[in-house]
């Protein structure tokens, strides 16, 4: 390890368990939480919430010149990060189906991902955070630590999207549908031009179908450990 604090870097598609497995892993190793795509989806809900369309570049790119954004990790009990951008808190309405289905748009452009990630290094200057999303072992944080690629196959993302929504209260979205929508956002995460969603050579990869998230945290912990003697 280096002589700042670790980086642990969890990257992988949509539906893979990264949001409760990074959260968990951690808590567990004392380590700050970071979820950058919540940051993708707060720049989706400004864009949306204003007069610029999705897919005005120069438009989008004037409008998050300006904008705060502030991750919270323990402000709030029931959410393991709140999200405020400019000053408006916007934790709930980031998770919509109508962000969901914008993101990748957003996330393709080449000024939000370069505001993004500058603010994504700054804040892991020092180290001491597990960070999620699509380009953290690739692009955000090359010197990571440990990198993981966390996957599981479609069908198995789309069952536990649909669990997810019925414990959540939410309506529920017929499998074959949920599957479609998971494949489309895989594809349009993958396919862009910049830091497309892809393993860095150096991740190890796991995949989760049949395993419990303990399982999955347990193995990071361990490969974690492992590196570090
Ligand atoms: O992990 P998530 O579903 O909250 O991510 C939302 C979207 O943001 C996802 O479709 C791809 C994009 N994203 C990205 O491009 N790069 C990241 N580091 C994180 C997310």
């Amino acid at each position: 390890l280096r002589d700042r604090a670790p980086i642990i870097a969890i990257d992988g598609p949509a539906g893979a368990g990264k949001s409760t497995v990074t959260r968990l892993v951690a808590k567990k190793l004392g380590l700050l939480y970071l979820d950058t795509g919540a940051m993708y989806r707060a720049l989706t809900w400004l864009v949306l919430n204003s007069e610029t369309a999705i897919d005005d570049e120069a438009g989008v790119a004037e409008l998050i010149s300006q904008c705060d954004l502030e991750l919270l990790v323990g402000s709030r009990p029931d959410v393991p990060v709140e999200v405020r951008v400019n000053g408006k808190e916007v934790t709930d309405a980031i998770r919509s189906a109508i962000v969901t289905r914008n993101v990748s748009a957003i996330a393709a452009q080449k000024a939000v991902r370069e505001k993004l990630v500058s603010q994504q290094r700054e804040w892991g200057e020092k180290g001491g955070l597990v960070a999620e999303g699509r380009d953290i072992g690739t692009n955000v944080f090359p010197h990571a630590d440990l990198k993981i690629f966390l996957t599981a196959s479609v069908t198995e993302r789309a069952k536990r999207r649909q669990k997810e929504l019925t414990a959540q209260g939410k309506e529920i979205i017929d499998l074959a549908q949920l599957q479609g929508e998971i494949e489309q956002r895989d594809a349009y995460d993958s396919d862009r031009a910049i830091a497309p969603l892809k393993k860095a050579p150096d991740a190890i990869e796991l995949i989760t179908d049949g395993l419990s998230i303990e399982e999955v945290i347990a193995k990071i912990v361990q490969l974690y450990e492992r590196e570090k003697s």
